[in-house]
């Protein structure tokens, strides 16, 4: 509760944000926590900015992590949304209804997998999930092998698979999930630099899929690995675990939860690096700021998925109408190129800012997603300055995310929709906040 006293000398807007701080702490689990000391409230989103009660405006550089490809209530999505929630709601996919259809075809037609056939969920654990349902059925095999420091989602299964420290909070993990270390160069895990690397962390991929006490019968990757601090694996190492998959008889399933549809500069990231995956899963932005996950598998591997299985609101006809309209507008405002120019914009001008102060550690990342790992003197991990950073940077009308095993890593995922003016803005704010020698 606020004192009467502390409530007379806040203004408005604080008051409004302890009272909002107060009810999240009565009725919300605790470990439902929030960014900043001091958060805003956010009442309204347009286009790039999101809108506080205390009247400020925000210039959104998380996009709801990754969600809000086109800004905020896109006039396209929101049609589409209005529209059909007033023509239909909800049947479920026992009934016929078109709009799935409609987003179905779409996704078909851009993703890179043979083929293809969808199945629609609610989000990203549970297309993941039904991914690993498909692969094993597939296979006959029913042990799972992904990367330390990626993300795959809150359930059991997709939990289990995560492998940033951070979220691994269940007590009893799955046996059938083993994991291999990341190509995480910056952080060698083997203590290599580019010049003595033989892709060791490849060579123990291998070792503990071969080990594996469940024969793996598929391996789930995130290209770039979000939560894990913007991390992108060099070419080379994707050249080598398509050899280990192929030598292992194992398929492959991209979790493009974070990267899809333009995030990365590429339509999707497999792109970047000629992946033809068996499943690619998708979330996050292809609701256009609804819920919805799907699985895109390959014609083989889905022809022998007959047994049922259903998710109550996959395909639900609001969202399948928000995602055709939001790949409309990707496809029409050219937001694919828009994301690979501006992402080489920002990346060179975070570059610079590197020279200049040497808290920057790493630069990296493909298009708009976007990591700058942040250390101490000694070259550790400096999660203190990160947290007292993205404070600044909000304050500075800036919201930025966070990532990386240490929490360590500013990360930058803007709209797509973004212009030059916004990089150069987010790059002159985060100079003048770094000028301040933050610590
Ligand atoms: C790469 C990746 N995969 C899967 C998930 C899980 O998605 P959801 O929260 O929609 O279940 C996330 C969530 O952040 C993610 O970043």
């Amino acid at each position: 509760m606020i004192q009467e006293q502390e409530r007379k000398q806040m203004t408005i807007a604080e008051q409004k944000t302890a009272s909002v701080l107060a009810r999240k702490k009565q009725y919300l689990l605790p470990c439902v926590y929030h960014f900043y000391q001091r958060p805003p409230v956010i009442v309204r989103g347009q286009g790039v900015y999101l809108h506080g009660s205390d009247g400020k405006a925000y210039m959104d550089f998380f996009s709801g992590v990754s969600v809000n490809h086109l800004g905020h209530c896109h006039p396209a999505v929101t049609a589409a949304i209005c529209a059909q929630a007033a023509t239909l709601c909800h049947t479920t996919t026992i009934y016929l209804t078109e709009p799935m259809l409609e987003l179905a075809e779409r996704l078909v037609a851009i993703a890179p997998v043979a083929g293809g056939k969808v199945f629609f969920c609610a989000g990203g654990s549970e297309a993941n999930e039904t991914a690993a349902m498909v692969a094993q059925n597939y296979t006959g095999r029913g042990g799972y092998a992904s990367l330390l420091n990626s993300l795959h989602g809150n359930s059991k299964l997709t939990l289990s698979l995560t492998g940033v420290g951070f979220w691994k909070t269940d007590l009893s993990p799955l046996p059938a999930v083993v994991h291999g270390p990341a190509p995480y160069c910056y952080r060698c895990p083997f203590g290599l630099r580019e010049e003595s690397c033989s892709l060791e962390c490849a060579d123990a991929l291998e070792k503990t899929i071969a080990a594996a006490a469940v024969p793996v019968g598929c391996f789930f990757l995130e290209i770039i690995q979000a939560n894990g601090g913007i991390v992108v694996p060099p070419s080379r190492w994707f050249a080598r675990l398509k050899e280990i998959l192929a030598r292992h008889r194992i398929l492959l399933v991209v979790d493009e939860v974070q990267t899809a549809f333009g995030r990365t500069g590429r339509m999707f990231a497999s792109e970047h690096f000629a992946l033809q995956p068996d499943i690619i899963t998708v979330a996050k932005s292809i609701g256009g700021g609804l819920p919805m996950g799907a699985a895109i598998i390959s014609e083989e591997v889905a022809a022998r998925f007959t047994q049922p299985r259903a998710s109550t609101f996959g395909g639900n006809p609001v969202v399948a109408k928000a995602g055709c309209a939001v790949l409309a507008v990707i496809d029409k405002e050219d937001l694919v190129a828009n994301a690979s120019r501006l992402g080489d914009v920002l990346q060179t001008g975070l570059r610079r800012l590197q020279e200049r102060h040497a808290c920057i550690g790493d630069v990296r990342g493909l298009g708009l997603m976007v990591g700058c790992e942040l250390v101490s003197a000694d070259g550790g991990p400096a999660a203190k300055m990160t947290d007292a950073l993205l404070e600044e940077m909000k304050d500075a009308g800036f919201i930025l995310g966070k990532g990386g095993q240490q929490r360590n890593v500013l990360v930058f995922m803007p709209p797509l929709i973004i212009d030059e003016e916004g990089i150069v803005r987010v790059l002159q704010a985060l100079d003048g906040v770094l000028q301040k020698n933050v610590t």
